[in-house]
Order: structure tokens, then C-alpha cells, then sequence
């Protein structure tokens, strides 16, 4: 693996493996010492041009525990605000030895820029781009839901047969796209349930259902259901009568909550606008698996960086006790 750009073209293969190391980096983080060597002397540049808390803190995290160096760029503050390219930019993190570049972006296809452009040789890795796609994250979603369904057994399996819903602003998600893809060519079958106003065109062309009756999705019993955040920096038109109707409609409230199977597990991204897309109940409930989905990402996130840049499966087991 060179790059990881999106989930879109992420082989069942290639997917099934980041998430068998991520196992493996799992059980490393139960451990009294959390970090291994494994990435010694290799310099991981966050490039964050668009805000992020837990996005950037994780592939922080990860790369620390695997012991590279990592430097972080944010572009507030950075000389991006005095127009300076990302060309520039790339170019300047190519001659400071960058092995590989997190990149998040507010444009769409920033990423296959970087990684296509010759402009530097380090892996990159897309954190999150426009309104494209975030495949770490659905990478530690497919990760939380197979660890929840299989538990101990998880390695080598994959999502056949079960069902996820994904509920919300899929328009302007990310999440969302990588989700479809990744959960898809996992084996599961994926449910959107939106607002009429935020499907995006072409969902015709995914392989997914959509649906517009939250309570119709939950008499379905979903083995997950994922709650997006509603975008409202990504509107510029109203969407939605207002935020009161939106949860009345679409939000997973205590009711609906007590209505999906005992066994189902209720996922968000984060961050949550509690009390309108999630109330605060279902986010902490114990079918929650929001704290999960976080801790899961820096093993996710260590895999990726692993396989990017050292390459064997084996070496990265190397000392783990399975
Ligand atoms: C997501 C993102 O940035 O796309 N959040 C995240 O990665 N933690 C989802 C969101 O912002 O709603």
C-alpha cells in the first residue's frame, strides 16, 4: 500500500488486513508500555488544513506509539494564509524528510493531488477531504462493528450478513461515502435514512438502500446504527423546517432508542451534537459505542501507518502476544 486515498477502490483484501493489524496494534494498547518501535526515525507530518480535534490527536497518538516522529501543520496560522500553494507547501514538507503526510482538506480530491503530483514521494494518507471521503473512519467503524458481532474471533472475518443503517446528513458527509463503500465491499448491506433534502444526486449509482422513515429503519433491526452529524458549516440553504422538526423526524431519541434490538450498537463519528441528531441518552447508553470508535481509531490509525510504511505483517506482530 502506497497511498490510502479513499475506501471507494480499497480492495476486500487490502481492508481485511489493515483491520487483522489493527487487531494486532489492539492488543499492544492493553499493555502497561504502549509504544513500539516500529517506526523509529520516520517522520509523520499531520497537515490539517481544516479544523479537527479527535481526527488529528488520533493520528497524532498512533504515530507516537509506533515511535515516529511527527510534526504538526496547521494551516491557520501557517504561511496556506499568506497564499502560499499546497504545491509550496508539500514541497517544503518533502525537504524536511516527511515519510508520509496526513492530510485533511476542505476540497474534495486534495489528497489524490498530493499523492499524484509528484510533488513529494511520501505516503499520504486522507483524513478527510470536501465532502469526499474519510477512510480511517470507516476503517475503525468496520472495526468496532466486526469486534462488537465477533469478539476474540474477529481476525479474518468480514461483515457478511449484517445489516447497518446510516442516519442523517449524508449529503455533506464523508463519513457517510467511505462508510458505503467500505461496509459494502465488506459484505454488509447499508440503509441510508435521510431527509428527502439531503440525498445526495447520484445515490442511485451506490449499493445501498435509501430510506426516509427512521422508525420504518428501526422495525428493520439493524445490527448498527450511525448517526451522523447534521453539517450546518457545509449549508448554505435550510435543509430542514428547523432543528426541533429534524430531531422529531430523524433523530434517535429515548424512544426509538428502546425500540432497536438489545443487541444493536448505536455509532457516531463524533463530534455529537447531543439533543438533536443523538440524544444524550442513546450517546451513553450502553449500546453506545462512541468512547469505543475512539479508542479504536489510534489502532486503526497505527495499522494504516504501519502497512504504509513497513510493509510487513509479520514485523509488526513482532514481540505482540496473541
Ligand atoms: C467527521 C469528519 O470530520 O468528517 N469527524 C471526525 O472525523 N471526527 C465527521 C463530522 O465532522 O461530522
Amino acid at each position: 500500500m502506497r497511498h490510502l486515498l479513499d475506501t471507494q477502490t480499497l480492495s476486500r483484501e487490502t481492508a481485511l488486513r489493515i483491520l487483522d493489524v489493527a487487531e494486532d496494534m489492539a492488543d499492544t494498547q492493553s499493555r502497561e508500555i504502549k509504544k513500539l518501535p516500529t517506526l523509529r526515525g520516520r517522520t509523520v507530518v499531520n497537515l490539517f488544513f481544516e479544523d479537527s480535534t479527535r481526527t488529528r490527536i488520533s493520528f497524532e497518538a498512533a504515530a507516537k506509539r509506533l515511535s515516529a516522529d511527527v510534526i504538526n501543520f496547521a494551516a491557520k496560522g501557517s504561511s496556506v494564509s499568506k497564499g502560499e500553494s499546497l504545491q509550496d507547501t508539500a514541497q517544503t514538507l518533502e525537504a524536511m524528510g516527511a515519510d508520509a503526510v496526513v492530510i485533511r482538506h476542505s476540497a474534495s480530491g486534495a489528497p489524490r493531488t498530493l499523492a499524484s503530483s509528484g510533488w513529494i514521494s511520501a505516503g499520504v494518507i486522507n483524513a478527510g477531504d470536501g465532502t469526499h471521503e474519510h477512510p480511517t473512519q470507516a476503517l475503525l467503524d468496520a472495526f468496532t462493528i466486526r469486534k462488537r458481532h465477533w469478539g476474540e474471533d474477529s481476525r479474518g472475518r468480514d461483515l457478511e450478513g449484517l445489516s447497518v443503517t446510516i442516519v442523517g446528513d449524508v449529503l455533506h458527509s464523508r463519513v457517510a461515502r467511505s462508510n458505503v463503500w467500505l461496509l459494502t465491499t465488506l459484505g454488509a448491506q447499508v440503509t441510508l435514512v435521510t431527509p428527502p433534502t439531503l440525498v445526495p444526486q447520484n445515490v442511485n449509482r451506490w449499493p445501498v438502500d435509501v430510506q426516509y422513515n427512521l422508525d420504518d429503519a428501526i422495525d428493520n433491526k439493524p445490527d448498527a446504527i450511525m448517526m451522523l452529524r447534521i453539517q450546518l458549516e457545509r449549508m448554505q440553504a435550510a435543509f430542514f423546517p428547523s432543528e426541533r422538526e429534524y430531531t422529531r423526524q430523524w433523530g434517535l431519541d429515548s424512544t426509538r432508542l428502546a425500540r432497536l434490538p438489545a443487541d444493536s450498537i448505536v455509532m457516531h463519528p463524533g463530534p455529537m451534537n447531543r439533543g438533536l441528531e443523538i440524544s444524550a441518552e442513546a450517546a451513553d447508553s450502553a449500546q453506545s459505542t462512541v468512547r469505543e470508535q475512539v479508542a479504536n481509531g489510534i489502532s486503526v490509525r497505527m495499522a494504516v501507518m504501519y502497512l504504509l510504511l513497513a510493509g510487513d505483517r509479520d514485523q509488526a506482530v513482532k514481540g505482540v502476544d496473541r
